[in-house]
């Protein structure tokens, strides 16, 4: 399919016009950012193997009925996925008391919690994406009160889903964030952007070793090797001939450039 021209980059992420009604083509990126744009690399592999987990997932989310963007993958690393006008927030699910949360109210890393925690943030990098409470959500008009109740909803359905998915395979699923958007033609919210080891959590079930983003936000090494190993487990690996360039059996391999 012919890429039409760039409409947005993000830090992870490139979005272009797409030939097809109504949809556009997201491409991964091997660009990593964190702590708000300060720590930047290049990890050789990260949109391919982002591309497929995200495919994987958003798949199965759509065999249970919740519906998302994704419509189909194109390549190593593009998915034509539904143009959405996309609600700027982002809804982080917690699980494990870890990252900000920890940080933020003192509570001890590892804290199992009692029940799901939906965290709310603003998507603006300018303003380092503020946590919000759903008072600001309403009062400044992002959302209607029914609306943060259904995306409430699908955040706990998503989570269940993907925390079974995740044990059988011998991960926890600590957090994750996602977002959400609505359709252009019937502004019906549907799930967007990606679930992948860049968005959420993912420790190993028996000797909780980090298999995500944390790799690189705190130079934990072999990045690339924990985002394969999430790949692996859910048995996605060796489907597509098209993701060989990467060496999975050799992590010397992998380089990581670091950027100016
Ligand atoms: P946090 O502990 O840094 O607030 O992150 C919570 C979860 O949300 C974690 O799985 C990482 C994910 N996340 C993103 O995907 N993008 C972001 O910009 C941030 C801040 C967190």
């Amino acid at each position: 399919m012919k890429k039409g021209k760039k409409l947005y980059e993000g830090k992870a992420k490139i979005i272009y016009a797409s030939p097809e009604k109504n949809s556009v083509i997201q491409h991964f990126k091997d660009d990593a950012t964190a702590y708000n744009n300060q720590k930047k690399a290049t990890i050789e592999g990260k949109g391919i193997l982002n591309n497929r987990i995200s495919e994987h997932i958003l798949s199965s989310l759509s065999e249970i009925g919740i519906k998302n963007h994704l419509i189909k993958r194109l390549n190593m690393r593009e998915q034509l996925v539904e143009f959405l006008d996309i609600i700027p927030i982002e809804f982080v699910i917690r699980n494990i008391a870890t990252g900000s949360l920890t940080k933020r109210v003192g509570i001890e890393e590892g804290t199992i919690l009692d029940f799901p925690l939906i965290e709310y943030c603003l998507k603006d990098d300018k303003l380092g994406d503020p946590i919000i409470s759903q008072e600001h959500i309403l009062n400044f008009k992002w959302l209607k009160k029914i609306e943060i109740d259904l995306i409430n909803e699908q955040c706990l359905r998503i989570n269940d889903f993907l925390q079974g998915m995740f044990k059988g395979i011998g991960i926890k699923l600590v957090d994750f964030k996602v977002e959400f958007g609505k359709t252009k033609s019937d502004e019906k919210i549907i799930l967007a952007d990606e679930i992948s080891p860049d968005t959420c959590r993912l420790w190993d079930s028996k000797t909780d070793k980090k298999l995500d983003k944390d790799r690189f936000r705190n130079d934990l090494g072999e990045i690339i090797e924990g985002y394969q190993e999430v790949a692996r487990r859910l048995g996605i690996l060796h489907e597509q001939s098209n993701i060989r360039p990467i060496k999975f059996s050799k992590p010397t391999a992998v380089k990581i450039k670091k950027n100016k």
